[in-house]
């Protein structure tokens, strides 16, 4: 195959325009006279579905066997970079085995609202997590010579109305909370390709959104791969073009390519955008080519998926060390550890190479031991229901602990459409209670995508133990946790809350109108409960172990600057194993700014690290924090901003567990604003230049006061707010029209003042992006 450049130079125009399109729904296009053969993508994220008949992007249709590794929601719950990197070069090979070029993940939207029917395929409800994992996810699959399609961007945080629906979200929010996660990616992993989303961003289409597609994305961030849009996001070709968007997908054959053509014919589209777009797919398909098929071992990949399962569940509750297991009588309750749920439902489902359930697994862990079995209630026959929970509590009423695997069945959670509300079925919790008010313990054992609620007898419920949606070996793999055979240490990665009205999110979810108002703005998740100071049921990054970790030697330092751009703040904790079993600890570090200007969160996740220790063992944690960490997103300066000040950095094992904190001390000169006759004369004021320029402009009385309204604190405090163009309309303040002529034209003062001198913000290269984001 020739270059892309020489290729391009000898491509029709048709041939461009066909380029610009799959050619059907798994495939790019090929031009066969140039040697140009087509490439296969296919889903992701957390495994392949590789369609060799009929295609579909809801998972109707079957495909071939493929390991079904844990869902985002269960390997993100592992905080484990390593191991969600190594399940990601397992799934590259997978891809190379069946000749997929480019794997449709991992999705790394921010789980805004509980509610949200795809929330088992996003990693968490905190950008930074998703960022980092989603980063170690795409370096693996990259290593394999596999591409990645980085999605769905952006601001897709809910299911319902998803192809017309827009996310009304300012900018500030935007930057925080729903674009971090793609920019860490983008900026640390150059995903091979990303994926546009359905919806519409501020009333445009995210597959058009210059803003999102090129000036974000490329400009800023220095995206080089390719865009395409998710399956069936295209409503204007010709704008998508313009807009940065490469590949439209699935194609919209004869109608795209046409109007592509159309367009550039007549001049309504410069050729010179059509052929970047072509560039860019033409250099995927050199990426992707020469890629030898990889042999598969299909045993270890399913053991893979065990451990990845197991370090992904996360152990909410342990009354008096009910778990692990020592009891000798287990009665197993409920469909669930006989039928597993272990997979989200839509275009992320893979068809498993084989699958685990929990009872056989258990009955194999624990030859010598009784367990036994009772369904409790039906998935998809609910007729029986009753019958079968009074079997249920029969056989639970024998034994010496409950195991109750209880869950969300596939016609509550999907891709698709959104939860409306956040418990387990009716059958499931009044079995529940039927088992607690009995005298045997009864262990909970959880399997869903997104949180449910665990209010009103998760006191009584000896232990819980979240599952998620752990892949083809979850069944296995719980067991592993339940009898100790693995040390849980997986962590929450949204919180979960005593009611889902408590959510930040939960008055502005799924709006209406075609509409959806992201009301909460940075308050998302941990964030929002924390801002309103409400008791959750778990807060976000929680999880138990086996046994128990000691922090200490907090030490936060700091060496270069904020100002000179090479700022770190190097925080550094001992973690010692103080229990009798090796184990796991996830150290988290959280960063509050107390005296911001801006309302902030009180806590925001900025680093974490997963330790194993021995028992006894201690270790030193290092990381390193650099302004960004520190920044929040300033929309007037248009740029990441620290203020100068004290800042609290806490470091524990959840966000609600936080075992040590230190204050540091960031020196950052504030940033110069613009004055102008709108600016208000406090602004004018807390400027240096600007108050020396209004001193000078308005005179001293004979006391050796400033003259009017700038020597009179009262009047100040009440309309100081006012523009200096309003205060000039009122007489006897001092602040006549001739004043705001002087200072606005820089007759007075220094020219500082007339906002020459630049911000001194953390700048992201943001600076040369439009102020319109839509
Ligand atoms: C989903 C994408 C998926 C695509 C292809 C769409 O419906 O939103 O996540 O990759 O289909 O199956």
């Amino acid at each position: 195959m020739q270059s892309p450049q020489e290729t391009l130079a000898d491509l029709t125009l048709a041939e461009k325009a066909s380029l610009c399109l799959g050619s059907d729904f798994w495939h790019t296009a090929a031009v066969e006279r140039l040697g140009v053969p087509r490439i296969r993508v296919a889903d992701g994220p957390h495994g392949l579905r590789v369609q060799p008949d009929e295609a579909d992007h809801v998972g109707l249709g079957g495909s071939l066997p493929a390991t079904c590794f844990p869902t985002a929601s269960a390997l993100g719950s592992t905080w484990d970079v390593h191991l969600v990197e190594e399940v990601g070069a397992a799934i590259g090979v997978e891809a190379r085995n069946q000749d997929v070029a480019v794997v449709l993940g991992p999705g790394v939207n921010i789980k805004r609202s509980p509610l949200c029917g795809r929330n088992f395929e996003y990693f968490s409800e905190d950008p930074h997590l998703s960022g980092r994992l989603g980063a170690a996810l795409v370096h693996g699959i990259q290593s394999q010579g596999v591409g990645t399609s980085v999605k769905h961007y952006a601001a897709n945080n809910q299911e319902t109305d998803r192809l017309r629906v827009s996310a009304d979200v300012d900018e500030r929010t935007l930057r925080e909370i729903y674009l971090p996660a793609f920019e860490h990616i983008v900026t640390t992993q150059q995903p091979w390709t990303v994926m546009c989303s359905y919806n519409r961003v501020n009333g445009v289409h995210a597959s058009q959104h210059h803003w999102l597609l090129t000036e974000v994305l490329r400009d800023e961030w220095g995206f080089e791969g390719l865009v395409m849009s998710d399956w069936g996001a295209v409503s204007d070709r010709v704008a998508a073009v313009r807009a940065g968007l490469d590949l439209e997908m699935p194609p919209n054959l004869g109608i795209s390519d046409a109007a592509l053509v159309r367009a550039v014919e007549s001049g309504e589209l410069d050729e010179k955008d059509l052929d970047a777009c072509v560039r860019r797919v033409l250099e995927l398909v050199e990426r992707s080519d020469g890629r030898r098929a990889a042999e598969l071992d299909v045993d270890a990949h399913h053991t893979l998926a065990r451990r990845a399962a197991a370090d992904g569940i996360v152990l909410l509750e342990n009354d008096d060390g009910v778990l692990p297991l020592t009891a000798g009588h287990v009665c197993v309750v409920g469909e669930f550890a006989r039928t597993p749920r272990y997979q989200g439902a839509g275009s992320s489902q893979v068809n498993p190479t084989r699958l685990e359930n929990a009872l056989d697994e258990l009955r194999a862990a624990r030859p010598d031991q009784e367990v036994t079995f009772a369904a409790g209630f039906g998935l998809d026959d609910q007729s029986r229901d009753a019958e079968l929970a009074d079997e249920a509590v029969a056989a639970a009423a024998d034994a010496e602990v409950v195991l109750a695997f209880l869950g969300l069945p596939s016609t509550a959670e999907s891709e698709g459409f959104d939860r409306t509300h956040m418990e387990l079925p009716r059958a499931q919790t009044a079995l529940l209670e039927r088992l607690l008010a009995g005298s045997v313990p009864v262990v909970v054992v959880l399997a869903n995508g997104a949180a449910v609620l665990v209010t009103g007898w998760r006191e009584r419920a000896a232990a819980i133990v979240e599952c998620w949606l752990g892949g083809q070996a979850s069944g296995g793999a719980v067991v592993d946790v339940l009898t100790g055979a693995v040390n849980p240490s997986g962590r929450l990665t949204e919180t979960i809350p005593l009611r889902l009205q408590d959510n930040s999110a939960y008055l502005n979810f799924p709006g209406e109108d075609g509409h959806v108002r992201y009301g909460e703005g940075v308050f998302v998740g941990y964030r929002g409960y924390d801002a309103a100071e409400l008791d959750v049921a778990y807060p976000f990054g929680h999880g138990l172990s086996y046994t128990t970790f000691e922090y200490s030697d907090l030490t936060v330092s700091t060496s270069g600057s904020h100002d000179a751009g090479d700022l770190a703040v190097t925080v550094a904790v001992t973690v010692r194993n103080t229990g009798a079993v090796a184990g796991a600890e996830v150290v988290q570090v959280y960063v509050s700014d107390p005296e911001s200007s801006a309302a902030r969160p009180p806590r925001e996740l900025k680093g974490f690290a997963k330790v194993l220790l021995a028992p006894g063992e201690s270790t030193s944690v290092e990381l390193t924090l650099g302004s960004r960490d520190l920044a929040t997103w300033s929309t007037r300066h248009h740029g990441w901003l620290v203020e100068g000040g004290e800042f609290v950095v806490a470091v524990g094992s959840s966000s609600r567990d936080l075992r040590l904190d230190a204050t540091v001390q960031v020196d950052a000169t504030p940033p110069r604003v613009d004055l102008d006759a709108m600016s208000t004369l406090e602004e004018w004021l807390a400027d240096p230049d600007g108050r020396a320029a209004v001193l000078t402009a308005v005179g001293v009385d004979p006391a050796g006061r400033p003259r009017g309204i700038v020597g009179n604190e009262k009047l100040l405090s009440v309309i100081g707010n006012f523009p200096l163009a309003t205060l000039a309309a009122f007489t006897g303040l001092g602040i006549t029209p001739d004043v705001v002529e002087a200072l606005t034209s820089g007759q007075v003062g220094s020219t500082t003042a007339q906002g020459t001198s630049q911000p001194a913000t953390s700048r992201s290269p943001s600076e040369k992006s439009s102020d319109s984001i839509g």
